[in-house]
């Protein structure tokens, strides 16, 4: 047999695989290299076994009849194993799995990972440790499932100078805001049926509060804008403030709510951040529905790219992770470079971008507020705006509470400045007339 792992050197023709989990992703991975032998043969010109499955709880019963003897609950069986030449990654977090990346790395061993949390986190080193060891490490499942957006972004828009990315890209929160849009659900009920569904976790904080966004978000500029970004780069507002009133406005006023996850380049620095968002209703991310992920990429090129398809389950993850897995076994023996290693290489490739705080962000904004039903009242909040040189675009009231004294205000701005719109959002607060600002959410043209 040839030499067994590293990225020169003659390649064996059988080549084994090591999997790490096997849940949803793992599964439907396993059952690909075990069912479609001959498709992976004849997609690599090598036989891809699968050596090694590495899984928590040896007894747990499974959805897949695997040969006996694979399963394993001890790292050490991939990671030793000279002969496991590909570990696919597919636990997640970040313990123990970056500590099993990286030894499996520093023996040469390529990684296919669906784990944004890992890759958002620890790329530029996972990446620089696979460079290093003439190994490849790919990560294409790990935004957007079953869209191909992560290889786009290194190879078929590489040419590309990103003035933006736009997406939603956590398919829990747009199901949620979906029903909450059609349905008219509240935010909690709407969770509870995402969670009896399956698409929402018993603990959804990742997902409502803009979290697992944010990963995949960093790993998408890092790619765009060829330098490594952080997670805390990322400003973050969830989607629980939103109310069933919210979507009513917004539809009147001829929007939609999404979350979007967005990354921008503004006069030489980039401004990322993951919040709800009105949308104009003809938008085509506005049509987004339900599990859906959409990333919308503006290029200098290409002009505006739409991907659309399934963010999340088992099959679609699959095809991602399967794809990436043929790409690495014909990548081996090749001296070409580490896939992402060059995107996320830093600022050697030019002067670094700095991140452009929220404050900075001009945008449009929509107000919610609860104000007492007086005459004046709209003068008063049009002042404040007015003050902090904000001004209106559309005014509109309604709900009024002839018992309780008031009434229900929406107003929507033309652009401002963030920090300029959180001033006077404390000033109008203090206002005696205004009983509560309800809920204030950015509007994305
Ligand atoms: N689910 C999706 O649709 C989707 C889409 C895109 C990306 N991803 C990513 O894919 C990865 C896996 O997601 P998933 O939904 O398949 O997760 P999952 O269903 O929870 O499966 C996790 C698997 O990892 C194993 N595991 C957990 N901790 C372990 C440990 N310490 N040592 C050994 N094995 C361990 C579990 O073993 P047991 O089976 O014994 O419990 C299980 O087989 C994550 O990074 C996720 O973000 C998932």
């Amino acid at each position: 047999m040839a030499s067994s792992s590293g990225m020169s050197g003659e390649v064996p023709d059988e080549i084994n695989v090591g999997l790490m989990g096997l849940g949803v992703v793992g599964t439907g991975v396993a059952a690909y290299i075990l069912g479609k032998a001959s498709s992976l043969a004849a997609a690599t010109g090598r036989n891809v076994n699968l050596k090694k499955v590495l899984v928590r709880d040896i007894t747990r019963a499974r959805d897949i009849d695997l040969p006996s003897g694979l399963l394993t609950t001890n790292a050490e069986d991939i990671l030793a194993d000279a002969e496991i030449h590909i570990v696919v990654e597919v636990i997640g977090g970040t313990d123990p799995v970056e500590n099993h990346l990286k030894q499996a790395l520093a023996a040469g061993k390529h990684i296919v990972t669906a784990n944004k949390e890992v890759m958002a986190k620890s790329g530029p080193e996972l990446l620089a440790l696979a460079r290093k060891n003439g190994a490849n490490i790919l990560f294409e499942a790990s935004v957007g499932g079953g869209i191909p957006i992560v290889g786009c972004l290194m190879n078929e828009l590489a040419a590309n100078d990103i003035r933006s990315i736009r997406s939603i890209i956590n398919g829990t929160t747009n199901y949620i805001l979906t029903r909450m849009a059609n349905e008219r659900t509240s935010f909690d009920q709407a969770l509870s049926e995402a969670q009896g569904l399956g698409y929402a976790e018993a603990d959804p904080i990742n997902d409502i509060e803009g979290i697992d966004a944010a990963y995949k978000l960093t790993i998408l500029a890092s790619l765009a804008y060829r330098q490594p970004f952080q997670s805390a780069d990322v400003y973050c507002e969830g989607i629980s403030r939103l109310e069933p009133q919210d979507f009513r406005y917004a539809q009147e006023l001829g929007y939609a709510i999404k979350s979007l996850a967005i990354a921008n380049l503004d006069d030489g620095a980039v401004q990322l951040r993951v919040y709800p968002a009105l949308v104009p209703s003809e938008h085509m991310l506005a049509k987004v529905d339900g599990v859906y992920n959409a990333v919308e990429v503006d290029g200098s090129l290409c002009g505006q790219v739409l991907f659309h398809g399934m963010g999340a389950g088992s099959e679609p993850t699959t095809s991602a992770v399967v794809g990436d897995l043929i790409e690495v076994v014909r990548k081996m023996g090749s001296q070409s470079r580490s896939s992402g290693s060059q995107e996320w290489a830093g600022p050697g490739n030019g002067a670094a971008l700095t991140v452009r705080p929220i404050g900075d962000l001009q945008a449009r904004y929509y107000i919610r507020l609860d104000v007492a039903d007086n005459p004046g009242v709209l003068a008063q909040i049009a002042q404040v705006l007015g003050d902090g040189e904000i001004s209106i675009a559309a005014v509109l009231q309604r709900d009024t509470d002839a018992e309780a004294g008031s009434a229900e205000i929406v107003i929507t701005t033309h652009p401002a400045k963030g920090a300029s719109m959180q001033d006077a959002l404390q000033i109008m607060a203090g206002l005696s007339q205004v009983r509560r600002v309800s809920n204030v959410i950015r509007i994305e043209e």
